[in-house]
């Protein structure tokens, strides 16, 4: 039997990952630069540890949670919203996930019926792009407006809209540019989703790392879009807790059971030990957040710094949050840029990855990352300096 026969179209769709397969090499490469990874290098905070430990000493954590999640959990969450995104939830309009990825993709295969078009600003985190592919959903690639620091083309969003066109999936902070989309933007782009009936769908995996003045800006803050959000969260990223794999989601009432029957088929709930962290996290100090913050704003300034001695290799937009950047090759000879990333790798030992894996407006483009102590910087770029002479 050929493989075709053996797998789903959907899955069979979906191309490699990019990022995966930069991993993979990296890893044949001795003593690389890595700037390929969007994941926090810092362990995670103690008290959420001693947290997940307490609630295994007193045996809490050996059986399924509600599907939704911990209610003490849900119930901090909601006061999270209410205080840092200013959504005004109720417990029965949050579910707990595994991190925010799986509340992402139940949220699409709730939303999503096959064929039906959803809109995403490019370049954008691949895994969303697989998500509509997975829900036999079409992903409309609308590009962003690279010279204005990669901002949303309202106009080229609208002109995308067709009869089929059912969502809208963003992430602000963007990976991989780095880009915080404004208020103003977000609103405009509200009024685009009410005025064509549409669910926008959020990543807001980077809510807490934005720089210079930008804020974040949640769009299920907009009290008309109490209908028309669902706002995908995580721990992963602001308590650097990577592999606990635990987020959560916001929606009004009607849509979480809905997406609660996509989510159990995947999870049945989140890891229960990972609930308890979760729930040391949001009730704990909150000065690990703003450390963080300040780390990837100085590594954030480092990089600028480098590449501002670099201007005939790279052009680059500032980023103003997240720990990604999205600099444009200036010297690929017309190699692509999964060429160029294999070649920046194997020559020059230092692992980024290849614009393209964020949809074809990342072609010409490298993404890498600052979420990485200040020396490997430095170690990269000083490699980067002698290989391009
Ligand atoms: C934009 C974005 N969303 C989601 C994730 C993964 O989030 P989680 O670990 O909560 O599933 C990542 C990880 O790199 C990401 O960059």
């Amino acid at each position: 039997m050929t493989i075709q026969r053996r797998t789903s179209r959907r899955v069979t769709d979906i191309s490699k990952s990019a990022i995966h397969e930069m991993t993979r090499l990296s890893k044949e490469v001795e003593d690389v630069a890595f700037l390929s990874w969007a994941k926090p290098t810092s362990g995670t905070p103690g008290h959420i540890n001693e947290g997940a430990i307490a609630a295994i000493r007193k045996g809490l954590v050996g059986a399924y949670s509600e599907t939704s999640g911990l209610p003490v959990l849900r119930e901090e969450i909601v006061r999270k919203l209410k205080r840092d995104n200013h959504v005004d939830a109720n417990v029965a309009q949050v579910l707990v996930t595994v991190g925010a990825i799986e509340g992402l993709a139940a949220a699409v295969m709730a939303v999503v019926d096959p064929g039906d078009e959803v809109i995403l600003p490019t370049p954008t985190y691949s895994t969303h792009i697989r998500q509509v592919v997975i829900a036999s959903g079409k992903p409309v690639l609308v590009p962003t407006i690279e010279e204005e620091g990669f901002l949303l083309d309202i106009a080229a969003i609208r002109k995308a809209i067709t009869p089929r066109t059912k969502a809208i999936l963003y992430c602000s902070p963007s990976n991989p540019t780095g880009t915080v989309f404004s208020e103003q933007q977000l609103r405009e782009l509200a009024a685009v989703a009410l005025e064509h009936d549409l669910t926008v769908i959020t990543d807001e995996a980077y809510e807490y790392f934005t720089f210079d003045g930008h804020t974040h800006f949640s769009i299920a803050s907009i009290p008309k879009m109490r209908k028309h959000a669902v706002s995908c969260y995580t721990f992963t990223k602001t308590y650097a807790m990577t592999g606990w794999r635990v987020g959560y989601l916001h929606a009004d009432e009607e849509l979480i059971p809905q997406i609660t029957k996509a989510h159990i088929p995947f999870a049945i709930c989140a890891p229960v030990v990972s609930q308890y962290a979760a729930l040391a996290a949001l009730q704990g100090s909150q000065d690990c957040v703003a450390t963080f913050r300040d780390h990837y704003r100085t590594a954030r300034d480092l990089m600028c710094e480098r590449l501002d001695g670099m201007t005939s290799v790279f052009a680059y937009q500032r980023p103003h949050g997240s720990y990604l950047m999205f600099p444009r090759i200036l010297s690929n000879a017309g190699e692509d840029s999964a060429t160029f990333c294999k070649r920046l790798l194997k020559e020059a030992r230092v692992s980024t990855t290849p614009g393209v894996a964020f949809g074809p407006t990342g072609e010409g483009h490298l993404r890498m990352s600052f979420c990485v102590p200040e020396d490997e910087i430095n170690k990269a770029f000083d490699r980067m300096k002698a290989f391009f002479g």
